[in-house]
């Protein structure tokens, strides 16, 4: 038995079944996290909420499904919290719809649906779960899309001012704060890649201008979120990027190379720069990051399910993928350190997850993330939680409901919309329990 020591362990055993509930190997290593790591689970408003009025209502998506009943979770959220609950879970990353707190340009909040989540914070406080609140997650008010969303620079005040209104509020419930949640993915499928609506395409200086207006709102987001702490311990505040390795298939086609090196100067560097770069830095109190793995390129195409490829298939080339993307845990290690040295920002994972109907695959992936992020942090990454991707089966965008990522299942065919704990939340539970992981 190998024990990585964060933190000593007195009680170790070998088993047929590891203390997470997964077939383990016959050597066992035990790695320990650090004792205040926050090991949290993730949803988004748009995905879980329903009766949401945002770009999003009328959207169908791929499997034929719509947002507008999701997971119901607008009236059931008390249970979802007791599910948070049964998974031991100490954080929840959840976000706030704009949408429903703010009719038109400068107005006052909603207090019926202020009410709503604060009373959804009152309960998690009960629970002892820390919030982190997510400010915008791939949606818009009505007002603001039809003024031209972020392309408009006055979108930058409006989300301000909303943002100034609802943090005077909830700064009695919230510490923990999250401006943007991948902006990258935001812009490019909203304007490059026509998937988010409206579904445009190639509007390469669109991408660019919502990129610069929400890295300077999260700025003056940052500024007065920090100016105005929180009355339930020191504020924190941060955006989440997704981090994706773009990687040539072989080494032989340098086309290949030309597009992933493009890829990660605009959709990683560029960001980044634009959330972080220059006196934008200091703003922020921590980075997000959010990790699935890498997007590699065969004579220009991206061997990804997404991409309409089969992953048993791209299985048979070494891509291993779950229902939308290739697996790569030895890159989070390495972005993780990369992200260390250049910023020295404490870091949350702020999504980490697997689409599939299998879930010892997911397992699987689990586990080699999580060892992958042990060994940044043996190396001084200063990486202060994990939130599963997601709490619970929901609506993912364009792809509606087929991609499983739950650690709670919804049946989505039965309009109790019952959930339904799967393995992999069991075994969560037990990592959130013991905060450690058996290899
Ligand atoms: C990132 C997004 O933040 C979330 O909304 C989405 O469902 C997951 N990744 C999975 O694609």
């Amino acid at each position: 038995m190998i024990v990585s020591d964060l933190e000593p362990t007195d009680d170790l055993r070998g088993a047929a079944r590891d203390r997470n509930g997964f077939h383990n190997a016959r050597q066992e290593t035990v790695l320990n996290f650090p004792r205040h790591f926050l090991w949290g689970a993730a949803t988004a408003p748009t995905q879980i909420e329903g009766h949401v009025q945002n770009e999003w209502t009328n959207v169908v998506a791929r499997d034929g499904n719509t947002c507008r009943l999701a997971c119901d979770s607008y009236h059931r959220y008390a249970e979802d919290v007791e599910w948070l609950v049964k998974l031991g879970v100490k954080a929840y990353r959840m976000g706030v719809e704009w949408s429903r707190l703010q009719s038109a340009p400068g107005a006052a909040l909603n207090q019926k649906e202020l009410a709503r989540y604060c009373d959804l914070l009152d309960r998690l406080k009960q629970a002892g779960i820390e919030p982190m609140v997510v400010l915008h997650h791939f949606s818009n008010p009505p007002w603001i899309t039809a003024s031209g969303g972020w392309l408009n620079r006055k979108t930058v005040d409006a989300f301000v001012d909303y943002v100034g209104k609802l943090v005077g509020v909830l700064r009695g419930h919230v510490r923990l704060w999250n401006t943007f949640n991948e902006p990258d993915t935001y812009a490019s499928n909203t304007y490059l890649l026509g998937e988010f609506p409206p579904f445009l395409k190639r509007r390469f200086l669109a991408f660019r201008t919502v990129i610069a207006n929400m890295g300077e709102a999260h700025e003056r987001a940052c500024r007065f979120i920090r100016a105005q702490g929180s009355e339930v311990g020191p504020v924190g505040v941060g955006f989440s990027k997704n981090w994706t390795w773009f990687h040539p298939f072989r080494n032989t086609t340098p086309w290949d190379h030309c597009l992933a090196a493009m890829c990660d100067a605009i959709f990683n560097q560029w960001v980044l720069r634009a959330f972080l770069g220059g006196r934008r830095k200091d703003a922020s109190t921590f980075l997000g990051l959010n990790y699935y793995g890498r997007v590699r390129f065969a004579n220009l195409r991206a061997l990804v399910p997404v991409n309409g490829l089969c992953p048993q298939r791209l299985a048979g080339m070494g891509v291993v993928c779950d229902d939308m993307f290739e697996r790569h845990p030895g890159g989070l290690e390495t972005i993780l350190k990369r992200l260390h040295r250049r910023y020295g920002l404490p870091v949350y994972l702020t999504e980490h997850g697997a689409a599939s109907a299998d879930d010892e695959f997911r397992a699987r992936d689990l586990k080699e993330n999580l060892a992958a992020l042990h060994r940044a942090i043996s190396h001084g990454v200063d990486v202060r939680g994990f939130f599963y991707w997601s709490l619970l089966d929901n609506f993912e965008w364009q792809f509606g409901f087929s991609k499983k990522f739950g650690l709670i299942a919804v049946d989505f065919s039965d309009a109790k919309l019952p959930r339904k704990m799967k393995p992999l939340g069991h075994a969560y539970r037990t990592l959130c329990q013991e905060n450690r992981l058996t290899l």
